[in-house]
């Protein structure tokens, strides 16, 4: 409890829209934008044995999300003060390669983030990291890690009493993983997979529960426990709320397809400019043989 509530206290809640970062948008997609990240205040000794533990534990974290979608590892050390905890948990949907892209991406951030500190974590749209000096594994904790709830439509009760069913639609549904949907409104709700079924069950339960309370009749909700979240989004609203960071849980929305096209786009007008690049090159150099 004291650990969890520390790493609340340093969690950095950066609501930083990666897309607007310059990173090709070919790389990037919308299951690997960044939602939360937080490490902890504790710092270990460059070299140490600990720093190698925790190397591997995020080499071994990568290489499973290739073929299985939660994996957690304990890396022993020669003493116990080496000992590193540490698991991943890719979003229900997600096929093993983007769970793989997604947690090396999370890796490669919680390297820049939580540099050199014991315990770390980051939460992207379509997978979750985590490591510590600490276990948490198979702990189930509520503590609510990042709250968003988007404009509030007014007291619209219509779309209230949908969004309500469609949270109770989740949280009937069972497994770790549930989405659901009525009309515009969508939910989804993800448990870390070192929850038992009924921890899972209590888990989703009270993040949908807070959702309800916390975010009255916003547009969108979003409740990220330390090992569960539920969400849920209202179709048309979500253009104005954008920019804030990627909230969207969509497979592909509309500006996803946009995205793709303008890629084409920008790839054909970069071949085109290269061919005409080697035109120009040719007549400067003159032909071979001459
Ligand atoms: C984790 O590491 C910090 C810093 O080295 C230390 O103070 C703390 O006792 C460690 N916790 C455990 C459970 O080993
Ligand atoms: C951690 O992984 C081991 C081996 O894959 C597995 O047997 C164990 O149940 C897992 N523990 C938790 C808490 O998920």
């Amino acid at each position: 409890m004291g650990r969890s509530s520390q790493f609340l206290s340093l969690l950095l809640a950066f609501l930083v829209s990666f897309s607007s970062l310059p990173i090709p948008s070919v790389l990037s997609s919308s299951t690997d934008s960044f939602v939360f990240g937080g490490c902890t205040q504790e710092k270990y000794a460059q070299n140490s044995p600990y720093e190698s533990n925790v190397n591997s534990l995020l080499t071994s974290l990568v290489n499973s999300a290739t073929y299985s979608s939660y994996n957690n590892f304990t890396i022993m050390g020669s003493t116990p003060q080496d000992v590193v905890y540490g698991l991943y948990q890719c979003r229900g949907d997600l096929s093993m390669p983007d769970c793989a892209t997604c947690v090396a991406r999370s890796v490669s951030q919680i390297g820049v983030l939580c540099s050199q500190t014991c315990g770390g974590a980051v939460q992207l749209e379509g997978c979750y990291v985590k490591y510590d000096n600490a276990t948490f594994l198979g702990v189930e904790d509520k503590t609510v890690v990042l709250k968003k709830c988007g404009s509030s439509v007014g007291y619209d009760t219509d779309s209230i009493s949908r969004r309500d069913a469609v949270m109770a639609s989740l949280a009937g549904a069972g497994g770790p993983y549930r989405v659901g949907g009525s009309g515009q409104i969508q939910g989804v709700a993800q448990c870390v997979g070192d929850l038992s079924l009924g921890e899972c069950q209590d888990c989703v339960s009270y993040a949908i529960e807070r959702l309800k309370s916390d975010c009255g009749g916003a547009v969108y909700g979003d409740m990220f426990l330390a090992k569960c979240y539920a969400r849920y989004q209202t179709g048309g609203a979500d253009h104005d709320d954008h920019s804030s960071n990627g909230h969207q849980y969509h497979e592909k929305s509309s500006s996803e397809g946009e995205k793709t096209f303008a890629i084409i786009i920008g790839l054909l007008a970069g071949v085109a400019l290269l061919i005409i690049f080697l035109t120009f090159m040719r007549k400067v150099l003159g032909e071979p043989g001459k």
